[in-house]
């Protein structure tokens, strides 16, 4: 969906405004729930332009979305700044694959973050390999290994900072300054930071991808992604997303507006939580390492506090020690924290970390910590009291 133009308001302003077109709205304040597949036209002459006038915010067929989703694809322009309009897909993952799939073609190499959350590693070695894509990776914490590993095909490449499970952080301005200047097309899942805490395009990334399912959407009940760019890839992602089909429902776009408006908000109050109870976890003996990079101290912490402005709730630790059973006996004694994949909701989640199976170039955990601190878990802190969540934690340190 392409930008409307705006006047330049603050980020927390736009959070508020964003998509609320007097014309997608009418007198009401939120976009209204348009649940279409035909769009009618007043005649023959109408319906035979329709096809010719393939633009953002006009009526054609259901699959090109109606107001509602125009107001969250808009609002999402609004708050990256740099985009030339943001691309809505089913899903986080279904966003990965359509930015993938609009800058690659058979032949082409994608490079990879070691780091990336486990189905983007898999689309590379899995859908796009049938496509006749090859995948390679690299260590993400070095943009020499990177750099080294561009060859004459290489097209792509996808970042992650930090890394949804290990928090690895990369540093991105230099990776994109690295792909721009060798013609690759960087692309970053941004899941984490959302543009509030790392505005990509403007250090430098083509195309920046959200799970909507995370943050966005904030309250655990959608699945949605989203991919943002600038003039030069935005054409291209919209092209591929009709070739593919690629629409969101209006009620879940409706749902996903609802938590944009409270975004800032709710990303503030989880940095400021999830701070307090990583640096009450780095106190217990029982721990290896807190992997948060809003964390002084903690890895990434210098690039964090270098390019980032904000942050989220999820972060991962690494007992001292221990082994799967202990770390099952510590999950299981917590009450608070919901068993689950995904997070970004109101409400916290613990998953354990056991990246060390899909790594491909650096191994986990690093060589320069205790073969033994290998059982790590990672929290998704949400809006409760972080004084009653250290205190679940607590009772759950005394079932190890
Ligand atoms: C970092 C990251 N990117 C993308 C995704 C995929 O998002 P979705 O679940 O909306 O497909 C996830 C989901 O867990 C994720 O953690």
């Amino acid at each position: 969906m392409a930008k409307a133009p705006t006047d330049k308001h603050s980020i927390a302003t736009r959070l508020v405004s964003g998509g609320r077109r007097p014309e997608w709205t009418g007198p009401v304040v939120n976009p209204p729930v348009w649940r279409a597949s035909t769009h009618l036209y007043p005649d023959m002459a109408a319906l035979k332009d329709g096809p010719r006038r393939n633009e953002d915010g006009r009526f054609f067929y259901g699959r090109r979305g109606a107001p509602t989703q125009w107001a969250l694809a808009d609002a999402l322009t609004e708050i990256e700044p740099g985009a030339a309009g943001t691309i809505l897909y089913p899903s986080g993952v279904a966003a990965l694959a359509g930015a993938l799939m609009a800058v690659l073609k058979a032949g082409d190499v994608l490079l990879i973050t070691d780091n990336a959350y486990d189905p983007t590693r898999a689309m590379g070695l899995g859908l796009l390999t049938d496509f006749g894509v090859e995948t390679r990776f690299f260590d993400p914490l070095d943009p020499a290994a990177f750099e080294a590993a561009i060859c004459e095909r290489s097209r792509a490449v996808l970042l992650e900072a930090p890394g949804s499970l290990t928090m690895e952080m990369q540093d991105v301005p230099a990776l994109a300054a690295i792909a721009r200047a060798r013609g690759l097309v960087s692309i970053l899942d941004n899941t984490w930071a959302s543009p509030l805490g790392f505005p990509a395009l403007a250090h430098g990334v083509d195309i920046a991808v959200m799970s909507l399912s995370k943050h966005v959407g904030g309250h655990s009940d959608l699945m949605m992604g989203s991919a943002a760019a600038g003039e030069a890839h935005y054409a291209l992602l919209r092209k591929r997303a009709q070739q593919l089909g690629q629409v969101v429902s209006p009620d879940d776009a409706a749902l996903a507006l609802r938590g944009l408006r409270t975004l800032g908000i709710r990303l503030r109050q989880e940095s400021l939580s999830a701070l307090e109870i990583a640096e009450w976890l780095r106190s217990r003996p029982e721990v290896a390492q807190v992997l948060c990079p809003m964390l002084p101290g903690a890895p990434g912490y210098e690039i964090w506090r270098r390019d980032f402005t904000g942050g989220c709730g999820l972060f991962s630790f690494v007992f001292k020690g221990g082994d799967a059973a202990s770390r099952a006996r510590f999950v299981d004694a917590l009450q608070l924290f919901g068993i689950g994949y995904s997070w970004g909701g109101y409400e916290s989640l613990v998953v354990p970390v056991d990246p060390a199976p899909i790594r491909s170039v650096t191994p986990w955990p690093p060589r320069d910590w205790a073969p033994a601190d290998r059982f790590g878990l990672r929290l998704s802190i949400g809006l409760e009291d972080p004084a009653d969540l250290i205190a679940d934690l607590d009772r759950a340190f005394a079932a190890l």
